[in-house]
Protein backbone atom coordinates (compact mmCIF):
# COMPACT_ATOMS: atom_id res chain seq x y z
CA UNK A 1 0.00 0.00 0.00
CA UNK A 2 1.54 3.49 -0.86
CA UNK A 3 2.44 5.50 2.04
CA UNK A 4 0.63 9.06 2.90
CA UNK A 5 2.17 12.26 0.94
CA UNK A 6 4.08 14.21 2.98
CA UNK A 7 5.09 17.81 2.29
CA UNK A 8 8.46 19.34 4.54
CA UNK A 9 7.56 23.36 4.46
CA UNK A 10 11.30 24.97 5.33
CA UNK A 11 14.71 23.30 3.64
CA UNK A 12 16.65 24.09 6.23
CA UNK A 13 18.54 22.16 9.37
CA UNK A 14 14.95 20.61 10.34
CA UNK A 15 13.27 20.38 6.42
CA UNK A 16 16.66 18.55 5.54
CA UNK A 17 17.06 16.00 7.94
CA UNK A 18 13.29 15.13 8.02
CA UNK A 19 12.84 14.65 4.56
CA UNK A 20 16.07 12.52 4.56
CA UNK A 21 14.45 10.77 8.02
CA UNK A 22 10.68 10.59 5.80
CA UNK A 23 12.33 9.02 2.44
CA UNK A 24 14.22 6.74 4.11
CA UNK A 25 10.87 5.67 6.17
CA UNK A 26 9.35 4.80 2.62
CA UNK A 27 7.33 8.14 2.35
CA UNK A 28 6.57 10.12 -1.08
CA UNK A 29 7.89 13.31 0.13
CA UNK A 30 8.04 17.35 -1.56
CA UNK A 31 9.75 20.37 0.14
CA UNK A 32 9.52 23.67 0.00
CA UNK A 33 11.47 27.11 0.86
CA UNK A 34 10.40 29.98 1.15
CA UNK A 35 8.31 30.56 -2.14
CA UNK A 36 4.57 31.42 -1.49
CA UNK A 37 3.50 29.41 -5.26
CA UNK A 38 5.98 25.84 -4.55
CA UNK A 39 4.48 25.99 -0.78
CA UNK A 40 1.15 25.89 -1.55
CA UNK A 41 1.57 23.35 -4.65
CA UNK A 42 3.84 20.96 -2.31
CA UNK A 43 0.59 21.28 0.65
CA UNK A 44 -2.38 20.78 -1.86
CA UNK A 45 -0.38 17.26 -2.68
CA UNK A 46 0.47 16.28 0.52
CA UNK A 47 -1.55 14.46 2.89
CA UNK A 48 0.69 15.43 6.22
CA UNK A 49 1.86 18.60 6.06
CA UNK A 50 5.26 19.32 8.42
CA UNK A 51 6.21 23.06 8.86
CA UNK A 52 9.90 23.55 9.95
CA UNK A 53 9.84 27.01 9.42
CA UNK A 54 11.16 29.56 11.90
CA UNK A 55 8.26 30.28 14.74
CA UNK A 56 8.29 34.37 13.25
CA UNK A 57 7.76 32.85 9.64
CA UNK A 58 4.66 30.59 10.48
CA UNK A 59 1.62 33.21 9.97
CA UNK A 60 2.82 33.69 6.70
CA UNK A 61 2.92 29.70 5.79
CA UNK A 62 -0.64 29.48 7.08
CA UNK A 63 -1.89 32.16 5.20
CA UNK A 64 -0.39 31.32 2.44
CA UNK A 65 -1.32 27.59 2.48
CA UNK A 66 -4.80 28.44 3.61
CA UNK A 67 -7.87 26.66 2.73
CA UNK A 68 -5.01 23.40 1.59
CA UNK A 69 -4.56 23.09 5.21
CA UNK A 70 -8.17 21.72 5.89
CA UNK A 71 -8.59 18.31 6.94
CA UNK A 72 -4.49 17.32 7.01
CA UNK A 73 -2.34 16.39 9.13
CA UNK A 74 -0.42 18.84 9.79
CA UNK A 75 3.14 18.45 12.47
CA UNK A 76 4.10 21.62 13.83
CA UNK A 77 8.07 20.51 14.65
CA UNK A 78 8.84 24.76 15.57
CA UNK A 79 9.78 25.85 18.77
CA UNK A 80 7.94 29.30 19.35
CA UNK A 81 11.50 31.65 19.76
CA UNK A 82 11.55 35.28 19.68
CA UNK A 83 14.51 36.29 17.18
CA UNK A 84 16.85 36.70 20.74
CA UNK A 85 16.16 33.07 21.28
CA UNK A 86 14.17 32.86 24.04
CA UNK A 87 10.36 31.28 24.62
CA UNK A 88 7.63 33.37 22.88
CA UNK A 89 5.00 32.17 24.90
CA UNK A 90 3.99 29.66 27.87
CA UNK A 91 2.07 28.78 30.28
CA UNK A 92 -1.36 29.65 28.80
CA UNK A 93 -0.89 28.88 25.00
CA UNK A 94 1.66 27.02 22.93
CA UNK A 95 3.01 28.21 19.01
CA UNK A 96 1.29 24.60 18.26
CA UNK A 97 -2.57 25.70 19.55
CA UNK A 98 -1.94 29.10 18.01
CA UNK A 99 -1.51 26.95 14.48
CA UNK A 100 -4.62 24.70 16.04
CA UNK A 101 -6.82 28.29 16.67
CA UNK A 102 -5.93 29.77 12.96
CA UNK A 103 -5.99 26.35 10.69
CA UNK A 104 -8.87 24.96 13.20
CA UNK A 105 -9.97 22.32 10.42
CA UNK A 106 -6.22 21.15 10.37
CA UNK A 107 -5.15 18.18 12.56
CA UNK A 108 -2.26 19.86 14.22
CA UNK A 109 -0.16 17.20 15.59
CA UNK A 110 3.01 18.99 17.98
CA UNK A 111 6.31 16.50 17.55
CA UNK A 112 9.77 16.70 16.89
CA UNK A 113 10.69 20.13 18.20
CA UNK A 114 12.61 18.59 21.55
CA UNK A 115 14.97 16.99 18.93
CA UNK A 116 18.27 18.77 17.76
CA UNK A 117 17.91 18.92 13.35
CA UNK A 118 20.82 16.40 13.01
CA UNK A 119 19.21 13.49 14.92
CA UNK A 120 15.99 13.85 13.11
CA UNK A 121 16.80 11.74 10.09
CA UNK A 122 17.78 8.51 12.45
CA UNK A 123 15.87 8.83 15.63
CA UNK A 124 18.89 8.13 17.12
CA UNK A 125 21.99 9.71 19.29
CA UNK A 126 25.31 7.20 20.18
CA UNK A 127 22.69 4.07 19.21
CA UNK A 128 19.60 5.26 21.54
CA UNK A 129 16.42 5.71 20.22
CA UNK A 130 15.23 9.07 21.63
CA UNK A 131 11.91 9.49 22.51
CA UNK A 132 9.39 11.32 20.00
CA UNK A 133 6.74 13.41 22.17
CA UNK A 134 3.50 13.52 19.93
CA UNK A 135 0.55 15.49 21.16
CA UNK A 136 -2.43 16.46 19.36
CA UNK A 137 -6.36 16.56 19.71
CA UNK A 138 -7.00 14.06 16.71
CA UNK A 139 -6.21 11.00 17.81
CA UNK A 140 -5.83 9.30 14.33
CA UNK A 141 -3.53 11.75 13.01
CA UNK A 142 -1.45 11.56 16.57
CA UNK A 143 -1.04 7.36 15.99
CA UNK A 144 0.08 8.16 12.14
CA UNK A 145 2.46 10.62 13.10
CA UNK A 146 3.70 7.99 16.31
CA UNK A 147 3.96 4.98 13.31
CA UNK A 148 6.38 7.79 11.12
CA UNK A 149 8.15 8.36 14.18
CA UNK A 150 8.40 4.60 14.81
CA UNK A 151 9.72 3.89 11.01
CA UNK A 152 12.18 6.98 11.02
CA UNK A 153 13.82 5.27 13.73
CA UNK A 154 12.40 7.36 17.13
CA UNK A 155 11.14 5.34 20.29
CA UNK A 156 7.12 7.30 19.77
CA UNK A 157 5.22 8.26 22.80
CA UNK A 158 2.13 9.71 23.15
CA UNK A 159 2.16 13.56 24.70
CA UNK A 160 -1.46 13.82 25.48
CA UNK A 161 -4.04 16.54 23.88
CA UNK A 162 -2.71 19.46 22.40
CA UNK A 163 -2.32 21.80 25.03
CA UNK A 164 0.42 19.72 26.25
CA UNK A 165 2.39 21.44 23.84
CA UNK A 166 2.85 23.85 26.54
CA UNK A 167 5.35 21.92 28.20
CA UNK A 168 7.04 20.08 24.80
CA UNK A 169 8.06 23.47 24.04
CA UNK A 170 9.93 24.57 26.91
CA UNK A 171 11.32 21.02 26.85
CA UNK A 172 12.76 21.98 23.34
CA UNK A 173 13.88 24.71 25.03
CA UNK A 174 16.31 23.06 27.19
CA UNK A 175 17.24 20.47 24.60
CA UNK A 176 18.51 24.11 23.34
CA UNK A 177 19.81 25.75 26.57
CA UNK A 178 21.49 22.33 27.34
CA UNK A 179 23.25 22.13 23.48
CA UNK A 180 24.02 25.60 23.18
CA UNK A 181 24.12 27.97 26.10
CA UNK A 182 25.80 25.15 28.63
CA UNK A 183 27.72 23.80 25.97
CA UNK A 184 27.31 20.11 26.15
CA UNK A 185 26.83 20.32 22.41
CA UNK A 186 24.41 18.60 19.71
CA UNK A 187 24.69 15.01 20.37
CA UNK A 188 22.52 14.53 23.35
CA UNK A 189 18.78 14.02 23.03
CA UNK A 190 15.85 13.23 25.85
CA UNK A 191 15.02 10.10 26.45
CA UNK A 192 11.89 9.13 28.59
CA UNK A 193 12.79 5.90 30.06
CA UNK A 194 9.84 3.71 30.47
N1 LIG B 1 17.72 23.31 14.38
C1 LIG B 1 17.27 22.47 15.29
O1 LIG B 1 18.01 21.64 15.84
C2 LIG B 1 15.80 22.49 15.64
C3 LIG B 1 15.29 21.45 16.44
C4 LIG B 1 13.93 21.41 16.73
C5 LIG B 1 13.08 22.38 16.22
N2 LIG B 1 13.60 23.41 15.49
C6 LIG B 1 12.65 24.40 14.94
O2 LIG B 1 12.43 24.08 13.57
C7 LIG B 1 12.22 25.26 12.80
C8 LIG B 1 13.26 25.31 11.67
O3 LIG B 1 14.56 25.34 12.23
P1 LIG B 1 15.85 25.21 11.31
O4 LIG B 1 16.99 25.02 12.25
O5 LIG B 1 15.61 24.23 10.23
O6 LIG B 1 15.92 26.68 10.69
P2 LIG B 1 16.69 27.11 9.37
O7 LIG B 1 17.83 26.20 9.09
O8 LIG B 1 16.89 28.59 9.50
O9 LIG B 1 15.60 26.84 8.21
C9 LIG B 1 14.39 27.55 8.11
C10 LIG B 1 13.80 27.29 6.74
O10 LIG B 1 12.51 27.93 6.66
C11 LIG B 1 12.45 28.63 5.43
N3 LIG B 1 11.47 29.70 5.51
C12 LIG B 1 11.53 30.88 6.14
N4 LIG B 1 10.40 31.59 5.95
C13 LIG B 1 9.60 30.82 5.16
C14 LIG B 1 8.33 30.99 4.58
N5 LIG B 1 7.61 32.09 4.81
N6 LIG B 1 7.83 30.00 3.81
C15 LIG B 1 8.54 28.87 3.59
N7 LIG B 1 9.78 28.64 4.11
C16 LIG B 1 10.28 29.62 4.87
C17 LIG B 1 13.85 29.14 5.24
O11 LIG B 1 14.06 29.55 3.90
P3 LIG B 1 15.10 30.75 3.58
O12 LIG B 1 16.41 30.32 4.14
O13 LIG B 1 15.05 30.85 2.10
O14 LIG B 1 14.54 31.95 4.29
C18 LIG B 1 14.63 27.88 5.60
O15 LIG B 1 14.63 26.95 4.54
C19 LIG B 1 12.33 26.43 13.80
O16 LIG B 1 11.04 26.77 14.21
C20 LIG B 1 13.13 25.84 14.95
O17 LIG B 1 12.80 26.45 16.21
C21 LIG B 1 14.93 23.48 15.18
Amino acid sequence: MMKPRIAVIGKGNVGGALQRGIERAGYPVQSAGNNAQRVREVAEWAEYIFLAVPYTALDEVIREIGDGLNGKTVVDATNALTPAFELAIGFTTSGAEEIQKKAAAAKVVKAFNTVFASHMETGQVKGTALTLFVASDDSAAKQQVMALGREIGFDAVDAGPLNNARLLEPLGYLNIQLGYMLKMGTEIGVKLVH
